[in-house]
């Protein structure tokens, strides 16, 4: 992998457009209740502005498809991103035209300017290159710092990557580095844990997987559809037992090439899917009971991965994580390889979805070597695919 970054740039006197990933969740008065996204592309802006130059952020916000839809403007995010700046910043009432050239113009060296939505415009997710022409056309310098967003081949992720000098920001450098020390070119032994509810949505990401790393292990519900392929019951668990032959094939695959899948190996049921349900550890589930969590010797049993391992990638909860106690099972080994990394002897990354929710909810996620912004980027970088947003910087 190779791409010029913010050091490689003249930024003096210039104008950056600056692809920034600042879909943040907001509540029902429009006030931003986590600014992660926000906070973490500060760098980049205050990097360029020191330099002299003036920053132009592109920014999307929800799935508004192609259409002006007042609830996804960019304008609620101003004033969060404002108070992280500790400077005022300007706003355009769309990304292109008349609006966005006089307010940039109107920008001087070292301020920062957000525009409107890119997906007011369906020429964004169908990444049109009038749309990125006319963007090109308001800066000399292409900064993208928008990871999170890197799996959208969209004008503003991708087209304009082309147009323009273009480098990674701060944010999307370091993802990349941290990404590639996890599966790219990482210290072994690596060990991956995935969780989550479904095999389907993470068929390709366990394929891709299992090729790449030492121990594999698979939680929370789809660790039921792998149970009940082996012939385990699994009571009233959830379960895709028609993906039973899909899960027998990753086993095989990982047994050809040397990967250790593992599996819980006691389990905590309950009757009742509510916090604080009655439950017990068994060894197999009973018919009436569902399978809610890893019991404690499942997880003495991935903590004892955790001590041989050099490198861990986690994405998905080993239980149902947001209802106590069955969040024991995550809560325990999470902590543990946050002990071990910061003992300096495991480099620890995660990221997409419920993880960072999941780890945050554990007390784990600060001693992590590196936590991804990245939801859905994160995990089709995991499934092995080329991130359009990336390939760009690359070219
Ligand atoms: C995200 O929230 O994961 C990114 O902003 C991408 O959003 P999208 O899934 O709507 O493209």
């Amino acid at each position: 992998m190779s791409w010029k970054t913010l050091d490689d740039m003249d930024f003096a006197g210039k104008t950056a457009l600056v692809r920034v990933d600042i879909n943040v969740p907001v509540d029902a008065s429009g006030a931003v209740t986590d600014t992660t996204r926000i906070d973490a592309v500060l760098p980049t802006i205050r990097d360029i502005t020191a330099a002299g130059g003036k920053v132009v952020l592109l920014a999307h916000f929800g799935r508004p498809k192609g259409k002006v839809v007042p609830e996804m403007s960019l304008r609620q995010v101003l004033p969060a991103l404002s108070a992280a700046l500790g400077r005022p910043v300007g706003f355009a009432e769309d990304c292109i035209g008349a609006p966005a050239k006089q307010a940039v113009a109107a920008t001087p060296d070292g301020e920062v300017l957000l525009l409107e939505n890119t997906r007011f415009h369906a020429g964004e997710e169908k990444n049109d290159p009038q749309l990125a022409a006319a963007l090109a056309a308001l800066g000399d310098i292409y900064v993208n710092d928008a990871f999170s967003a890197a799996h959208r081949a969209h004008a503003s992720t991708e087209g304009l990557a082309h147009l323009l000098p273009s480098c990674a920001g701060r944010l999307m450098a370091a993802e990349l580095s941290a990404l590639d020390a996890a599966l790219g070119n990482p210290q072994r032994p690596v060990v991956a844990v995935v969780g989550g509810a479904k095999v389907s949505t993470k068929l390709d990401l366990l394929g891709n997987l299992v090729s790449k790393v030492d121990y594999l292990v698979i939680g929370g519900g789809m660790a039921n559809t792998f149970l009940a392929a082996q012939g385990q019951p699994v009571g009233k668990s959830l379960c895709e037992h028609d993906l039973a032959d899909t899960a027998r094939e990753i086993l095989l695959k990982a047994g050809d090439v040397g990967c250790t899948i593992v599996l819980p190996v006691d389990l905590v049921v309950a009757r009742d899917f509510k916090a604080h349900a009655a439950h017990e550890v068994v060894a197999t589930c009973p018919d009436d009971a569902m399978i809610l969590d890893a019991g404690p010797e499942s997880v003495a049993a991935i903590c004892a991965i955790f001590e041989e391992a050099e490198t861990l990638i986690w994405n998905g909860p080993l239980g149902a994580f947001e209802l106590e106690p069955f969040d024991a099972a995550t809560n325990a080994a999470a902590r543990r390889a946050a002990e071990l990394t910061r003992d300096g002897k495991l480099v620890s990354v995660a990221g997409g979805g419920d993880t960072v929710a999941a780890l945050n909810k554990a007390g784990a996620a600060a001693a992590f070597t590196y936590i991804s912004t990245a939801g859905g980027a994160f995990l089709e970088w995991m499934e092995g695919k080329e991130l359009p947003g990336v390939a760009a910087l690359e070219a």
